[in-house]
């Protein structure tokens, strides 16, 4: 390929945006979200305390956030109308396609739609995360022939997010590990969604629009798809030999192993996927079954030593959500729920400081002289 100026394939290393939300910062290894260490963040604070400081720019206290909590539980329900959209949709449907659909059915009953002021968006970002376990956990349902799930009040909202698409309320423990992922999933700096959902609101374009066009970046497995795909792979495998064996012919066959690899960590451990892997320990100790533990251990130093690759938040979420009894077609939606405040709040800054994205190509096709 002839090098070409300002010309960086999938845009590596360019940097698209100023943004005051966060900051993979790789030199000092730590994840800078509003100014602090996301994962010094993720050891004493809970989702609801991450949503107040990327929406409202601080940590809440205890009122401010007892206020938040039941703002996102005012928007627990949704239209009826939309559970009828969703038994429209072949059975076959993924549930990121029925999130898709569902956040663009819900953007017809704001009656603001068209307004992109500073608090008309965040509303709209509180109204999303309200409703978006519902989406999730009741267009799966309906896609699987189960009841529909009311959501319950009572619980917290991580606890009550678990609530609706387990069935099951969670132990303090499942709360704890469940809320955990969502605070490690909430931002990330600039990965595709996130660009995408800036790309479309730099046209003024809507939150939802936005947030519709992230779902579908997400659910690709080079990016937040690969939680499912690696849960796929490990469930190839019975034993650590067989999972062993089965990357290193996924490795000859020249497959990329889903749960490795990071653009901007390249050779570094995301340090997400610690998190994960401790929780994962604290749940396999639990249940007395560490079998998922020693195979992901296993991957992990196979990896390492054939390509000097590291896991993924992924990577280790995976073992997780299936130790927390969560269905796999599911990681994905959790992923994006969680993820919504940190799309919206950069949808918010770019409405608040706007210029179109608007990019050029290297022309690589043919010219002709138009003649009859
Ligand atoms: N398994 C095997 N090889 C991998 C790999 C993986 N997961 N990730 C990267 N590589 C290799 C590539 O084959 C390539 O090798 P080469 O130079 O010999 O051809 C090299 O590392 C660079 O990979 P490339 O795909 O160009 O890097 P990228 O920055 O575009 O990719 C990802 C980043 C995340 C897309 C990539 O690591 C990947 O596909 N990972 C698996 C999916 C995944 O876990 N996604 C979630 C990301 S949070």
């Amino acid at each position: 390929m002839t090098q070409v100026e300002n010309f960086f394939p999938g845009l590596d290393g360019v940097i698209a945006s100023e943004t005051k939300i966060s900051f993979l910062d790789t030199v000092q290894g730590q994840i800078v979200m509003k100014g602090y260490d996301l994962i010094e963040l993720s050891k004493q604070y809970r989702y609801l305390d991450i949503v107040h400081l990327l929406l409202e720019d601080k940590l809440p206290n205890q009122e401010e956030k007892r206020k938040l909590e039941n703002k996102l539980k005012s928007y627990y329900k949704v239209q009826e109308a939309i559970y009828e959209v969703f038994k429209l949709l072949p059975k076959q449907t993924h549930p990121m396609d029925a999130l898709r659909t569902g956040i663009s059915f819900i953007s017809g009953y704001d009656d603001d739609i068209d307004n992109r002021a500073l608090d008309a968006n965040k509303e709209r970002a509180y109204r999303l995360l309200g409703t978006i376990p519902n989406i999730v956990a009741n267009s799966y349902r309906i896609l699987t022939n189960q009841e529909l799930v009311q959501p319950d009040q009572e619980l917290s909202y991580s606890a009550n997010f678990y609530y609706m698409i387990t069935g099951q309320k969670p132990t303090d423990l499942q709360e704890k590990i469940f809320d955990l992922s969502l605070v490690l999933y909430s931002e990330h700096e600039m990965p595709n969604s996130t660009f995408t959902s800036r790309v479309i609101a730099s046209t003024q374009s809507d939150l939802y629009g936005a947030l519709t066009g992230a779902v579908a970046s997400l659910k690709g497995n080079l990016h937040g798809g690969a939680n499912e795909a690696v849960m796929h792979m490990l469930l190839e495998a019975e034993t650590v030999e067989e999972f062993e064996a089965l990357l290193e012919t996924k490795l000859l066959n020249k497959e990329k192993i889903m749960g490795f690899g990071h653009r901007v960590y390249m050779k570094k451990i995301d340090p997400r996927a610690l998190m994960m892997k401790e929780a994962l320990k604290e749940l396999s100790e639990i249940k007395g079954d560490d079998l998922l533990l020693r195979m992901c251990e296993a991957g992990e130093r196979l990896m390492e030593r054939e390509k000097g690759l590291y896991p993924n938040l992924d990577y280790y979420a995976a073992p997780v959500y299936w130790m927390l009894g969560i269905p796999i077609p599911l990681y994905t939606p959790i992923f994006f729920g969680s993820r919504t405040v940190g799309l919206c709040a950069h949808v918010i800054e770019q409405h608040d400081n706007n210029r179109l994205f608007r990019p050029r190509v290297h022309y690589t096709g043919e010219r002709h002289a138009v003649s009859k």
